[in-house]
């Protein structure tokens, strides 16, 4: 398989970021729901401690993946209708934005952030950055289901795609499985 896409299907680093960033959004469905229904147990502290370092390592492989979308941008199959490439924008948009105020807040918050044992963030003392924290505090968390809830409805259309004999099969595309006969 190609390294690049092509416009009947995407090449094997495209592959690479949409599946390993599926499976950590997964995850983060994982954690989020962990906390809701199970906080403070030791299943949550266990699950929550990879939220954050998880969080940012989405964000990191997204810079990738943008910059390898552009470059790719006029051989990589186009998309079937523009509420499907309206939805991969959206999708896109939200995969940036989430983490990316989340670590706006971290900061703010004057606490240190250690992900991996890096030492990304050291803290400081004195008074929180509050304008740092707002965004975040209003809509991470919101935007965070509604990035699960966006991403269920894509695998259902990518199912209903696959599925239905009128619609063209894209999964092709994504996943070596044979096309639908
Ligand atoms: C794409 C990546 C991420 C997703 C999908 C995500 C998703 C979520 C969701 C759905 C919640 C709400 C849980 C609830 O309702 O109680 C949440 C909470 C939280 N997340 Fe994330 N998160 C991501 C990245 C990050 C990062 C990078 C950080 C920090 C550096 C972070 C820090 C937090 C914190 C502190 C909370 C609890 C406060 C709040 O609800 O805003 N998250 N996250
Ligand atoms: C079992 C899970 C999944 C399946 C079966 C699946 C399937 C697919 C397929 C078949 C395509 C190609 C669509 C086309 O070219 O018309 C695609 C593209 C895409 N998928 Fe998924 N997907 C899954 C999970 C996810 C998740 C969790 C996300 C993000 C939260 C996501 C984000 C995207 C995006 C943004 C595209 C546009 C192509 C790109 O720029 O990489 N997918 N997916």
């Amino acid at each position: 398989m190609s390294i690049i896409d092509s416009p009947e299907r995407y090449g094997s680093i495209s592959r690479f970021f949409h599946w390993s960033i599926a499976a950590l959004v997964l995850w983060q469905l994982v954690t989020a729901t962990t906390t809701v229904l199970f906080e403070d147990s030791w299943l949550d502290k266990l699950t929550w401690a990879t939220h954050k370092p998880v969080g940012l390592l989405i964000l990191i492989l997204m810079l990738g993946r943008v910059a390898w979308a552009l470059l790719n941008q006029r051989r990589r199959p186009s998309s079937l209708n523009l509420p499907s490439h309206l939805g991969h924008l959206a999708l896109y948009a939200l995969l940036v934005v989430i983490p990316s105020i989340a670590l706006m807040r971290q900061y703010g918050s004057g606490r240190a952030f250690a992900p991996f044992g890096i030492e990304l963030m050291s803290g400081f003392d004195g008074d929180k950055i509050e304008w740092m924290m707002l965004p975040a505090n209003l809509l991470h968390g919101w935007l965070g289901w509604a990035l699960f809830a966006m991403a269920l409805g894509h695998v259902l259309m990518a199912v209903h795609h696959r599925m239905n004999p009128r619609q063209q099969d894209v999964l092709p595309r994504m996943l070596d499985v044979s096309a639908r006969k």
